[in-house]
């Protein structure tokens, strides 16, 4: 494959490879915090239109600890404000040598956009409410390291799915590893006709708990909001907020996971964010092997003796 634009485009087969190809990565940092030349001689750009933290960071980080060449392109002082084009402004970046873009849009679809306008590879970092493919992956990633697997799990999407790409690239890649998905939110973020992703959708947290090994608990995306948040925020905090009172709720060892950036106290309270039930932070760390692995196997890697190891290739 030459880009990685969604989950929904990955066989299952695809997916346990580029899994089982961070899980060596996160095996190799363990034992030592040196870089691997896998990507040496090679450029990566990051181009981001919305802010980012974990994302940009961890593919900039990625990308080094691979020995490439790591660019970021920040959209504010660029010569977008002269109206220069959204595709011109990635065919310039690409004639500077990119063999790597990173790129989150608002817009669904402008990574795919690029991709029919480049030679180069795209990697989709988020686009608008479409997909945001690492994020779904590195969540595969940190569910399978705490369950040991993920087929046969349930596992509730909480929140704002409409607005979420999060919430699709979850569905996709869970319902593939054979995980039963439940969406689990107000009828104003989870419309019903979401069932057709091969989910089930339920409007009762209290009821769906006792069914759940994994609880994702998606941030209200108020930037995306057309109007105010219905029901109001402290509504919704009562309904659908995970407290530690509803971790008990859930199986045994319930695993909670948040893709950040969080809301503290609307979608869940600090003591389960901070909590022994709560692997907000090892997701962060999952995705830097997650975002070491895309790059790897993207840039041709895949044939090649095994992740990173192969050092006397380079
Ligand atoms: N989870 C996530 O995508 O975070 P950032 O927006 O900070 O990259």
């Amino acid at each position: 494959r030459k880009h990685l634009l969604g989950l929904e485009d990955l066989t299952r087969e695809e997916i346990v490879a580029i899994l089982d190809t961070a899980d060596s990565f996160a095996e190799i940092s363990q034992r030592s915090r040196k870089k691997v030349p896998a990507l040496q001689g090679r450029i990566v750009f990051n181009l981001f239109f919305e802010n980012s933290t974990r994302t940009r960071t961890s593919f900039s980080l990625a990308a080094k600890r691979l020995s490439a060449d790591t660019q970021d392109f920040t959209a504010s002082s660029s010569s977008l404000s002269k109206g220069e084009t959204f595709i011109d402004t990635a065919r310039n970046i690409e004639a500077m040598g990119a063999d790597l873009m990173v790129v989150r849009h608002s817009t669904p679809g402008a990574p795919h956009l690029l991709a029919q306008h480049v030679n180069c590879s795209i990697i989709n970092a988020g686009d608008g409410a479409h997909e945001h493919p690492t994020q779904g992956l590195l969540d595969l990633m940190t569910i399978r390291r705490a369950k040991g697997k993920i087929e046969g799990l349930t596992v509730a999407l909480v929140g704002d799915i409409s607005h979420s790409r999060v919430a699709r690239s979850n569905i996709w890649g869970l319902t593939k590893l054979g995980a039963r998905v439940i969406l689990c939110g107000p009828p104003t973020l989870v419309p019903k006709s979401l069932e057709r992703l091969g989910c089930e959708v339920a409007y009762h947290l209290d009821e769906v708990l006792p069914h759940c090994d994994v609880v994702n608990v998606l941030r209200i995306q108020f930037e995306r909001q057309a109007k105010a948040l219905f029901p109001t925020v402290s509504e919704y905090s009562q309904l659908y907020g995970m407290t530690q009172q509803r971790v008990l709720k859930g199986k045994e060892n319930l695993l909670v996971l948040a893709p950040g950036p969080i809301n503290r106290g609307v979608e869940l309270t600090p003591e389960v964010a901070d909590g022994p039930n709560s692997a907000i932070l090892d997701q962060v760390t999952n995705g830097l092997a997650v975002r070491m692995a895309v790059l790897y196997l993207l840039s041709g890697k895949m044939e090649s003796k095994g992740a990173g190891g192969d050092s006397s290739a380079e």
